[in-house]
C-alpha cells in the first residue's frame, strides 16, 4: 500500500512501528476546501485549524503556509505555534480555566484573540490588563443550547455544558457590564462551538442563527465563530458532508440570516480540527501474537490505547487493513488489542481481516485527529514517532521517544 507515492513498508523500515503516518497532501488540499470555499462578499471570513485535533510544530507551519489562522487551548499549544514563528494575533485562545499566568503569558505574547468562557475569567482578565497596560481582544464564549447528535462524551454545547455562558444569564449580563467599564478590553463578538463529529448541518444553522439574533443587542458589527465539529469518515457508518460544501451551506446560512433579520456582522469564523486532520492520518502497526479464546481470536499490535484512546473513551469504531492482505479472503472475525495491561485497550473489535502471521502490518485509518494529541506514556509506552508524506517522499516531522526521554524529568 502506497499514501501519497509511499511505500509503508518503506516507513516500517525507515521509522518503525507503531508509527503515525500523514499525507500531507490532504492536509493541504482539506484546508483549501475551506479555506476556498468559506467566502463571502458581505462579511469577512476566517478559517481557524483546531490544533487540539494534532498540533506539532509542522502542522503549525502548514496551517501558516496554506493561511488558516490557529485555535490553542493551552500554552503548550500557544507556544509550539510560537516556536515556529506562527504570527500570534492569528491565535484564538480557548480554555475554561486559564490561570493568571497563562493569561499574563498568552498576552505577553501578543495573542490575537482571547475566547472568554465565563465571567471570573473576564474578571481576572480585567485586572490583568489593567496591570499590564495591554489590550486585548475577546470573544465570549456563549452556550447556545444547541446539541447536535453525537457521542454525548463529545458534546460541549448543552445548557450544563461546562463551556461557556448563557445569552442574557445573570453572568452574561454581568460580563456586558465588566466590559462597558473595562479600560483595555475590546469585545469584538460570540464563539459558539455545538460538539464534534457532526453530520447534521441544521445543527450549525440553528446555532449561527441563534448568535445573528444576539447581535442585535450591538451597536457595531460582530465577529461570530461558529467553531468546529464537522463529522468524519471512520467507517461506513460515517457519511460526512464534502467540506467545500459545509463552508458554502454556513455561508448561505448567515448570509440568509442576516438579511432576514437586517443585522450585519463584521467577519464568520470557523474552527474545524477533526475534518482539517482526521483522515489525512494512518496509524501503522506491527502485529505480534494472535490468540484465540473459547469465543473470540485476538491479533496483538505494538501499540494501542496510547497511542489512540478513542475506543477505549469513546467507543470510537475505525477500519483497518493488514498491508498486501487488502484483498485476501477476509475469513477471521478477529479483535485488534494492544500491548497495555488494561482489557479495555481494544482498538478494533470483531472485525473481519484475512489470517495474519507475526510481522504482519496493520494500518488503522482516519486516526489523524486526536490521536498523536491525546496519546499517553501509560505502561511506560514510548510516544511513536510522526511522519509526513507527500509525491513519494516521507519527513520525519515527530521523532520516537526514546527510553531516556522517558524517564528524563525524573529524579
Ligand atoms: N472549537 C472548539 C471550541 C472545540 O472545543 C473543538 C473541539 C473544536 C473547535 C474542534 O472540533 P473538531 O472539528 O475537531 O470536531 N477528543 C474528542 C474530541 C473533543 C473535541 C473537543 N473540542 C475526540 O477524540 O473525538
Amino acid at each position: 500500500m502506497k499514501i501519497s507515492g509511499v511505500d509503508v513498508r518503506e516507513l516500517k523500515k525507515e521509522y518503525g512501528t507503531p508509527l503515525y503516518i500523514y499525507d500531507a497532501a490532504m492536509l493541504k488540499n482539506n484546508m483549501r476546501l475551506y479555506i476556498n470555499n468559506f467566502k463571502s462578499n458581505q462579511f469577512e471570513t476566517e478559517v481557524l485549524f483546531a490544533s487540539k485535533a494534532f498540533n506539532v510544530k509542522e502542522m503549525v507551519r502548514i496551517v501558516d503556509q496554506e493561511g488558516l489562522s490557529l485555535d490553542c487551548v493551552s500554552v503548550g499549544e500557544f507556544y509550539t505555534a510560537l516556536n515556529v514563528g506562527y504570527d500570534p494575533k492569528k491565535v484564538y485562545f480557548h480554555g475554561n480555566n486559564k490561570s493568571p499566568d497563562e493569561l499574563r503569558f498568552i498576552i505577553m505574547n501578543n495573542v490575537g484573540t482571547i475566547v472568554v468562557d465565563n465571567l471570573m475569567e473576564l474578571v481576572a482578565l480585567d485586572m490583568i490588563t489593567k496591570e499590564l497596560k495591554k489590550n486585548v481582544n475577546i470573544i465570549i464564549r456563549l452556550n447556545v443550547g444547541v446539541s447536535a447528535h453525537t457521542h454525548k462524551f463529545i458534546v460541549t454545547a448543552h445548557v450544563d455544558s461546562k463551556f461557556g455562558v448563557a445569552y442574557k444569564s445573570d453572568d452574561y449580563n454581568t460580563m456586558l457590564e465588566v466590559i462597558n467599564k473595562s479600560e483595555y478590553i475590546n469585545f469584538l463578538g460570540f464563539h459558539s462551538h455545538i460538539g464534534s463529529q457532526i453530520f447534521d448541518l441544521k445543527a450549525f444553522d440553528a446555532a449561527l442563527e441563534k448568535l445573528i439574533t444576539y447581535c442585535k443587542d450591538f451597536d457595531k458589527p460582530l465577529v461570530l465563530n461558529i467553531g468546529g465539529g464537522f463529522g468524519v469518515h471512520y467507517t461506513d457508518e460515517d457519511q460526512p458532508i464534502p467540506f467545500d460544501v459545509v463552508s458554502k451551506n454556513l455561508i448561505e446560512t448567515c448570509e440568509n440570516a442576516l438579511a432576514k433579520s437586517n443585522v450585519k456582522i463584521k467577519k464568520l469564523c470557523i474552527e474545524p480540527g477533526r475534518s482539517i486532520v482526521g483522515e489525512a492520518g494512518y496509524t501503522l502497526y506491527t502485529i505480534g501474537f494472535t490468540k484465540k479464546t473459547p469465543n473470540k481470536e485476538y491479533y496483538f499490535i505494538d501499540g494501542g490505547m496510547t497511542d489512540n484512546i478513542r475506543p477505549a473513551l469513546y467507543q470510537a469504531k475505525y477500519d483497518c487493513d493488514i498491508i498486501d492482505k487488502e484483498n485476501d479472503k477476509k475469513d477471521h472475525t478477529v479483535t485488534i488489542a494492544g500491548k497495555c495491561c488494561e482489557s479495555g485497550d481494544l482498538i478494533i473489535e470483531d472485525y473481519k481481516l484475512p489470517e495474519a502471521n507475526p510481522g504482519d502490518l496493520l494500518i488503522t485509518y482516519t486516526t489523524g485527529a486526536y490521536g498523536y494529541s491525546m496519546s499517553s506514556n501509560y505502561n511506560k509506552a514510548l510516544t511513536p514517532a510522526v511522519v509526513f508524506v507527500e509525491d513519494g517522499k516521507s519527513k520525519l516531522v515527530v521523532r520516537r521517544m526514546t527510553l531516556d526521554e522517558l524517564i528524563e524529568r525524573e529524579e
